[in-house]
């Protein structure tokens, strides 16, 4: 089977591409997927020896049964033990509806001997970015109970090949989004979570080129770049397979198959979690900038402050011990350095002394707030700024009301002892009866106080996931993140006010369905400045800066100690949605008036930081590394530039990209006057004036040409 056999075209386009696809007997396969108008990333499907037609052809979605000897996508095993499914597109099916600009494809593919499995493959498209979503819909259509233990929405087939140069975000606990390049020239690179949530040590993102490609800085115009996506917060697997001489590997990725298995009884349906696909003509830094485009086009709900505000959190200063005198304290100063919310972290509520006790009793504590919260949220409603709250609804110490109420509640492998983190286990979000729970209780704290933040945490992985004796337990970590992702569309329903951050002891929960739910992300615990950088410059690989939340702390660096200034602190948490969390009290007057100027130069700026296209120059590692947005509808681009120390000299220039290369620019801090085009090859002077380790230059398009 080749395209050529394909009776049915159709071509769905984004805002600059084209995915191509035909449908042939065994289902929808890839064309091509590249520019509109062009003919790159056409794909090539000769078929060798020793395969079978439907192992070399690159469809869309593939069962076990349909694909005999390469990976696939779905695998359907029935209690009689016939396994896999012999997928055929039934005629009639394919569908595709225009909205927004955009496309929606669906075709029905059906089981061609025992018809006891309808699968139906959606891919849909928008004007607005280049992201083309997939998933599935798998539906047990015949008498047999059907386990699903694997049900990956869409198989990628990613013109990149033979092999593939991959890029991923991968780390750990305060070192998230490290950046890391593997060539694999043949076989798979798989990674993904067993931990209930999205994870630190691996991001749910693959950036792929040409291994001809020499990094991750790809020139403009360089080689075609991809990215593929998966919008899921709980267990997951990613794989990319290639195989040799073939032009095309193969991406896929789902819902993790070796921690879950779905069961389907006769009638029943599966929608799968949908991944995200991306294509650029400029490399993996254009992959990097159409990610962020999807995020603010598709994904945000807004773009303005009124869900990015400068959050003081008093994490950092007080730790577990909160109180209604020192928390009044801090708010006075963080209104003075311009703070918009403040937000009271962990230790609120009942008994919570420490991590060990009080965790599920969402009240607050009697000794440290006689009055309950309200005192402390009025003053600070009274101060100007909004008032925000932590919680941890998932999870619940043994030493708290909740668990002595419910000891049922949490996830336990049968008789086996549970597994403590953080003196912490996990509430099993797959009952009902706690979903419930976590509902009312969210409901309750939204209502009874003026609450119009909400930094939600998960501070533990599930270890002993799963519910014995329960024929769906082993669907527990699905069900826990269908869960989650249910509470948080209440969060937007019910309570559109409320700003929601994200959170999972730093950057444990970060992905495309956190994004479409959530307003901000707190991406890591690491606060360090310079460590801070590191995992920042990583993080704006995949997501917009718009999401990105980072505070000044007082804590110190771990990995790379070299010093740094206050300003480089506020420089940093500038890069993303500048938060405070030092402890205020502690800053003389001449500092907090520091603080209050460099809050307010972000606030003159951070319409471009949140909306403008990320450009990054060299990495923190690096003697001088920048961050540039740019609008280039309005003429204006910001650059945030960061020193080694003793390496921001006289004479540093940095290259500004993306500006109009007639037009005439003005830098306003040094009053330097270029063209775009000198702008990016010469670069901007940075004077190093806003401390000798980091700078902030503003460059407007002058609208008259200077002679
Ligand atoms: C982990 C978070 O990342 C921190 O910011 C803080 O909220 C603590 N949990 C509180 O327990």
């Amino acid at each position: 089977m080749t395209a050529d056999d394909a009776v049915d075209v159709r071509e769905l386009r984004t805002r600059r591409s084209s995915y191509v696809v035909a449908m042939t007997t065994e289902g929808p396969v890839l064309v091509r997927w590249g520019a509109t108008g062009g003919d790159d990333g056409t794909v090539d499907v000769a078929l060798t020896k020793w395969e079978t037609p439907a192992d070399a052809a690159p469809l869309e979605l593939a069962a076990a049964g349909t694909r005999q000897v390469r990976a696939a996508e779905l695998l359907v095993q029935r209690p009689d033990g016939l396994d896999g499914a012999r997928l055929r597109l039934v005629e009639g099916s394919v569908r595709c509806v225009e909205h927004d600009g955009g496309q929606e494809l669906r075709a029905t593919l059906r089981e061609a001997d025992t018809g006891d499995v309808e699968v139906d493959v959606h891919v849909r498209t928008s004007a607005a970015h280049d992201v083309v979503e997939r998933w599935a819909e798998v539906r047990a259509t015949g008498t047999a109970t059907l386990h699903l233990v694997r049900a990956f929405g869409a198989g990628w087939n990613v013109p990149v090949g033979p092999g593939a140069r991959v890029g991923a975000l991968v780390g750990a606990w305060s070192r998230e989004t490290t950046p890391v390049l593997v060539d694999l020239p043949a076989g798979q690179y798989s990674l993904g979570s067993r931990q209930g949530v999205t994870s630190h040590t691996s991001t749910p993102v693959l950036m792929l080129s040409r291994r001809t490609a020499a990094d991750v800085r790809d020139p403009p115009g360089g080689t075609a770049g991809y990215g593929v996506s998966l919008a899921w917060s709980g267990s997951w697997r990613m794989a990319v397979d290639a195989v040799p001489f073939r032009d095309v590997v193969r991406v896929h990725g789902g819902a993790d198959d070796e921690t879950g298995t779905v069961v389907l009884e006769p009638g029943e349906s599966h929608e799968t979690p949908h991944s995200l696909g991306v294509w650029s003509d400029d490399g993996i830094d254009g992959v990097m900038r159409a990610w962020h485009e999807h995020q603010r086009t598709a994904l945000l709900r807004t773009l303005g402050p009124e869900h990015r505000p400068v959050v003081y959190n008093s994490w950092y200063a007080t730790g577990f011990d909160v109180r209604l005198e020192q928390q009044l304290a801090l708010a006075d100063v963080a209104a003075e350095v311009g703070a918009e919310v403040f937000v009271v972290d962990d230790g609120w509520f009942r008994g919570r002394t420490s991590d060990r006790a009080g965790l599920g009793d969402w009240t607050a504590d009697p000794a440290a707030f006689p009055d309950g919260l309200a005192p402390l949220a009025d003053a600070v409603l009274a101060r100007g700024m909004r008032f925000g709250l932590w919680v941890e609804p998932e999870c619940v110490n043994a030493d708290s009301d909740l668990f002595r109420a419910h000891p049922e509640w949490v996830y336990r492998a049968g008789a086996r002892p549970v597994t403590e983190l953080r003196h912490q286990l996990v509430l099993d979000l797959g009952r009902p009866e706690v979903e419930q729970w976590a509902a009312d209780t969210l409901r309750r704290l939204l209502t009874e106080l003026p609450v119009s933040y909400l930094k939600w945490d998960m501070n533990r992985p599930v270890t002993d996931g799963g519910r014995p004796g329960d024929p769906r337990g082993r669907e527990w970590a699905a069900q826990h993140a269908r869960a989650y992702h249910r509470l948080l569309g209440v969060l937007r329903l019910e309570f559109p006010q409320v700003t929601v951050e994200a959170c999972a002891s730093g950057g444990g929960r970060v992905d495309a369905a956190v994004l479409a739910a959530c307003d901000v992300v707190w991406l890591s615990d690491e606060t360090g400045p310079r460590d801070r950088l590191a995992v920042q410059h990583g993080f704006l690989s995949a997501w917009t800066p718009a999401v990105m939340s980072s505070w000044v702390t007082d804590e110190p660096d771990r990995l790379d100690t070299a010093p740094t200034s206050l300003e480089f602190r506020f420089v940093t948490a500038m890069a993303g949605v500048l938060g405070i969390g030092s402890d205020l009290l502690a800053w003389d007057p001449p500092t907090r008036a520091r603080a209050r100027r460099l809050v307010d130069l972000y606030r003159s700026v951070r319409d471009l930081v949140h909306t403008g296209t990320v450009a990054r120059h060299r990495t923190p590692a690096d003697p001088v590394s920048a961050v540039q947005y740019t609008d280039a509808s309005s003429g204006r681009a910001l650059l945030l530039v960061w020193a080694r120390p003793g390496a921001g000299g006289d004479g540093t220039r940095v290259p500004l990209v993306g500006l109009d290369p007639a037009a005439r620019y003005e830098v306003r801090e040094t009053g330097e006057r270029l063209s775009g085009a000198s702008a990016a090859v010469d670069g901007v002077v940075v004077p190093f004036a806003l401390a000798d380790d980091c700078d902030v230059l503003v460059v407007e398009r002058q609208e008259v040409p200077d002679r």
